[in-house]
Parts: structure tokens; sequence; C-alpha cells
């Protein structure tokens, strides 16, 4: 048996683009990849490759699937081979009971990752020799110890110091890794020059980049490695792997902008701190953090461009969120930045303003509604306005409930008024199918093809099954018994919010369900919904299927007219009128 939580994180690291790329030259286009199918003859390129999706697709002989159903079928290799290879590829240990153990090349990353670490240990040994730079790290408060738990370095004066560390200054591998520049007339020289050296580690503690500071002052102040074969700045976090017994033993992550606001809070004894890495917070961070910890908290610094990076990770947390996890954003006064906060106040101080900070549903109504006067009807419609978009996007469905009610309430709205409004699925009435519908469900009728537009949606964007009204959703059909049964796996987390097409596909594999979702990914794959109406149609569907349950209950009432109890008689008054107030199913989405 091969543990599904494995199969899952495995999907989650590998990347579908590298491990066809491997067999299969791609070329890029637009956002997908293309080649020649490698599984049918042919001229023009008809084999494509979704990042996105992390699946692959053929236009001409309907080939598809994860990087998984690839290997399988491109190398021939079994299902339990193809989950190893895959292993292999990213080196990763396969668990116990599905290895048969042989073949252990290294990957091809390998030799990157064992340049940058030499590297590494080259400028933590200039670091000795730089009075200079110790100087510099003392002044700004850091011990020895602490910096030898980062490994920070020193990249000494001159233009190619690094000469000393390779056989040769001229191997590709030296501007692979983003170690030296190469000028136009094809001269090298050292990217990191008389710099204090942060090395950037990966969670296996493998050196994949740098982050080199001026000493005192300079421009630029920060100089960091480019993005190579083995660095992807969306992906990784700076201080992860030092900072990850902490976060796992505290449950929170404390993210910070900055090399020294790490390094700074460790040498106080907070040790739970990661930095990004001079980009905006990626979905991809807040994931990564959310498989380790139930508490994240965003600490910027505290002027205008701190308030704006926490409001960009605000919104790409938003479908990363889950009910059982929390985001909290911690506003620093004026000023300070997360380094000098905590050697003016100390940890305590510090660790109690983390444990107080803004949660993430008051950060987004506050600053929402900051920018309106609710004490207009405008300004409240405008504030409606602008957070439906955001509101729509939170993936856990409690979560998303107590932001509507919120909004609501500083709308002066009825929740389910505004969740009309905004085209969203209200509450079923009593509280669920069971004990709202009556007692006979209309007993048949022609396969309705609003379940067949949601598993269209939902194969191009997996997570989204998580914001559809399972009670509603027939069982009738094949696409709805496969609607169901994907939105049973997001919600006892089997599947998780960052769900691509290929971690489902591989998840109902050898299921009831995988032919019909094979049929669906073709069909989306082969006629596309158009991106700019993907969201409009979803709500609009789920709409339309709430007018459609409200439409059986009352012809199943109306069919017995004669024989209702006054209770039944109540109950049909009471669906006539919302029905009323809810013409045609067809309600006015507004633009978003
Ligand atoms: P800050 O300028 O806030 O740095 O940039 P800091 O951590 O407070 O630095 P010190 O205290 O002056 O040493 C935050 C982060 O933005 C990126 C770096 O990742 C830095 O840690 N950055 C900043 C750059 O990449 N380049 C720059 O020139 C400046
Ligand atoms: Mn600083």
């Amino acid at each position: 048996m091969i543990p599904q939580s494995f199969i899952q994180d495995l999907l989650g690291r590998v990347d579908i683009v590298d491990v066809i790329e491997r067999h299969v030259p791609l070329k890029k286009k637009g956002a997908n990849y293309f080649a020649c199918c490698p599984f049918h003859g042919e001229k023009s390129a008809s084999f494509s490759v979704s990042p996105t999706k992390q699946f692959y697709h053929c236009f001409g002989c309907g080939a598809h699937g994860s990087a998984i159903g690839f290997l399988m079928e491109y190398s021939g290799l079994g299902y339990v081979e193809a989950i190893q290879e895959l292993a292999r590829q990213i080196g990763v240990e396969v668990p116990q009971e599905i290895r048969h153990g042989h073949r252990d090349t290294a990957p091809a990353s390998r030799s990157l990752t064992e340049l940058l670490g030499t590297a590494a240990r080259f400028y933590r040994e200039q670091l000795k020799n730089a009075p200079r730079a110790i100087d510099y790290l003392k002044r700004r408060g850091l011990t020895g110890q602490v910096a030898a738990r980062y490994g920070i370095g020193y990249a000494p004066e001159g233009w190619q110091a690094l000469e000393k560390i390779v056989p040769r200054y001229d191997d590709p591998a030296l501007l692979e890794a983003g170690l030296v520049i190469e000028n136009d007339q094809g001269r090298r020289y050292d990217r990191f020059r008389d710099r204090i050296m942060f090395p950037i580690l990966d969670a296996r503690g493998n050196i994949i980049g740098f982050g080199g500071r001026v000493i005192d002052q300079g421009e630029p102040k920060y100089m960091n490695s480019p993005e190579t074969p083995v660095f992807e700045k969306g992906r990784e976090l700076y201080g992860l792997f030092q900072a990850r017994q902490a976060i796992r033993t505290e449950n929170a992550a404390i993210v910070v902008e900055g090399y020294m606001d790490v390094v700074a809070l460790a040498q106080h004894g907070v040790n739970n701190a990661v930095a990004t890495l001079g980009t905006a917070t990626t979905a991809t961070h807040v994931q990564k953090l959310f498989r380790l910890v139930d508490r994240v908290v965003f600490c910027f610094d505290g002027d205008a461009a701190g308030r704006k990076a926490a409001w960009r990770a605000l919104e790409s947390a938003l479908e990363a969120l889950t009910d059982a996890k929390q985001i909290a954003f911690l506003f620093l006064p004026e000023q300070h930045d997360p380094d000098s906060f905590v050697r003016e106040a100390g940890a305590d101080a510090f660790r109690e303003a983390a444990a107080s900070a803004t949660p993430l549903t008051a950060f987004l109504l506050d600053h929402l509604s900051a920018e309106q006067d609710l004490g207009t009807a405008e300004g409240r419609a405008a504030f409606a306005h602008t957070a439906r978009p955001l509101v729509t996007r939170v993936g856990a469905p409690m979560l998303r409930l107590q932001l509507v009610k919120a909004v609501a309430q500083r709308c002066s709205l009825g929740e389910a008024e505004l969740m009309q409004a905004w085209g969203m699925a209200s509450p079923p009435p009593q509280g669920g199918r069971k004990t709202a519908a009556p007692p006979q469900r209309a007993p048949r009728r022609p396969p309705s093809p609003l379940e067949t537009t949601l598993l269209r949606i939902v194969v191009r964007h997996p997570a989204w099954a998580a914001r559809l009204p399972v009670d509603l959703i027939p069982e009738a059909s094949d696409a709805g018994r496969a609607l169901i049964a994907i939105i049973d796996a997001i919600s006892v987390g089997d599947l998780g919010n960052d769900t691509t097409l290929g971690t489902l596909m591989e998840h109902f594999r050898d299921t009831p369900h995988q032919a019909t979702l094979n049929r669906f990914c073709v069909e989306e794959a082969e006629e596309v919904i158009a991106d700019e109406v993907v969201e409009t149609l979803f709500l609009d569907t789920i709409h339309k299927l709430h007018a459609q349950t409200l439409q059986e209950q009352i012809e199943a009432l109306a069919a017995r007219a004669a024989s209702l109890s006054p209770e039944e008689r109540k109950r049909y008054a009471q669906l006539i009128r919302q029905r009323q107030g809810n013409p045609g199913g067809h309600p006015k989405v507004s633009d978003s």
C-alpha cells in the first residue's frame, strides 16, 4: 500500500514540466508548454503540458495524465516504479513499504547545490579573516553562535575570488548557479564582492542561493542570487531550515521581509521566523508553512511599504486558507522593522505582539472599510463590491461564511441578501437536505447540465470544489457523484487547497470516478471555458442549482397538494415566497 498522502505530497513537490522535459523537449507558449506528441506520430505540436494544472494532454490522440501517468505511459514504468522514480528525481525518501531499493543516481541538480555549498564554505572561511565584516555583524548585535547557525559568511573583494574554489573558472556551472556574471564580451566576474553573505537553504538543508549585504552603506543594499534550476524565489523562504523545529513546537511561523530580521529575531531567541526573498508572499509560501503549522503571522515593516506588502500577502493567502488555520498580521510601530523592534522592546514584547496580532478577517474588513464611508448607502455598496472578489476567493467554507456575515453586518444587509447579490450559494433554509427537503425528492428528471458545468470548472480549479453546496448536488449522474467525492476529499483534508488537476486525478486513480474525471478533463482541455467568465459561470451555476432544488421541492409538494399536513403547507408557502425572491434563477452577477 502506498500512502495517499505521500503521493499527494510528492506530486506537490515535483514539477511535471521538469519531469517531461527530461524526455521530451518542450517549448513554452503562453502559460503552457508544447511538443510533438511522444505517444503518436505527428509533425505539429499538439502535446501540451500545463504547469498550473500539473497535467499533460495531447489534442491529437487524447493522451493525458499527471507526472506519474506520464512516466507510466512514456517509460513503461509500473505505478509504484513511477512513484519511486519521481521521488528519486527530487531526492525524497520513499516510505519503506513501497521501496524495492535499487538504482540511485545523483539528481541533476545535485552538482549545483554542491557547488553552492562549496561557495558557502568558502565565504564562511573568508569571514574569519575579514575584521571589517566581523565588526559590522557585531555592531548589529550578532554573536558568533547565531552567525554560525545561519552560515553567515563574507564574499571578499576582488573580481574573481571564486577562482580558488573551482578547478576551472569558466565552468558553466558557476554561471548556472548564479555565482558569477558574464558580461557582453564573455568575461566573467564574481556576482558577490565585498558583501556579508547569507546562504539560502532549501527544506533539506541544501544551499540553493545567497543574499549578500553591503557592509554599512552602499547600493544596492542587498544583492540576491538569480533564479536558477535549484532556486525559485516564490517557493523558498529564508531561514525555514533553521526555523523548522521551533516552528513545529510553537505551531506558529512568523514571516518577515528581511534576512537581518530573521537573524536578529533568532539572536533574541525568537527562532520561528522566516523571510520572503525580496519578493511578495505567494500562495505557495503560505501553503508550505501551513503544512507545518496552524498559525502564520506576517510581520512586515511599520511603513507604508510594509502595509502594502501585508495586503499583498493577504491576497495570496486567501486561497490557501482552511478553517483549521489562522493568519494574522502584526503591524509594528512606524519607523520599526522586526530587527529594530526586537532589539528595542525585547523578545517577550515581540512574542506578545505576535500573539495578539490582527486576524486576517479583521485586517481585510478594516482595510476595505477604511476606503469607504459606511455612513452612506453608496459607501456601503462600494464596500460590498470590493469585498466580493476577496471573500469569494476564500476556500475555507466556515471562514467564508464568517466573512459574509461580517460584511453583511457592516453594510446593513441580511446575510442571505448579500449572498444573493454576490451570486453565492446561501445555506439551505433549514439546515441541509435531510431535514429541509420534503420526504420525496423529485423522482427522476432529465440529466441536468448544471453538475456537468460545475465538474468542468472543478477539473480546471479543483480547490473551488470547497465552495460548492454539497447538499444540492444531485447524485443521479456520474458528474454529480464525482463532484460529491471531490468535495468530500477536500473537506476531510485528503486533498488540499493546492490540489492541481494532476493530484486530483491521482487521488481518484482506480476509483469509480476515474473514468468520469478522464472524460471531463479532456473536454475541458479541448474546449476551454474562457478565463474571464469562469468565476461568473461558476457562481451563476451554483445559483441555478439553488433555484433548481427549490423548484423540485415545490413540485414535489404540489404533486400532493391535497394531502399536505399543515406543517407542509406552511413550508410550501415559504418555498413559493423564496422562489419569488429569486425568479428564474438568473442572478445579476456583478463584475469583479
Ligand atoms: P530591507 O531594506 O527592509 O532590509 O529589505 P533589512 O532586512 O531591514 O536590512 P538591514 O536591516 O538594513 O540590513 C528587506 C529585504 O528586501 C530585500 C532583501 O531580501 C531584504 O532582506 N532587498 C532589500 C533586496 O533584495 N535588495 C535591496 O536592495 C534591499
Ligand atoms: Mn532592517
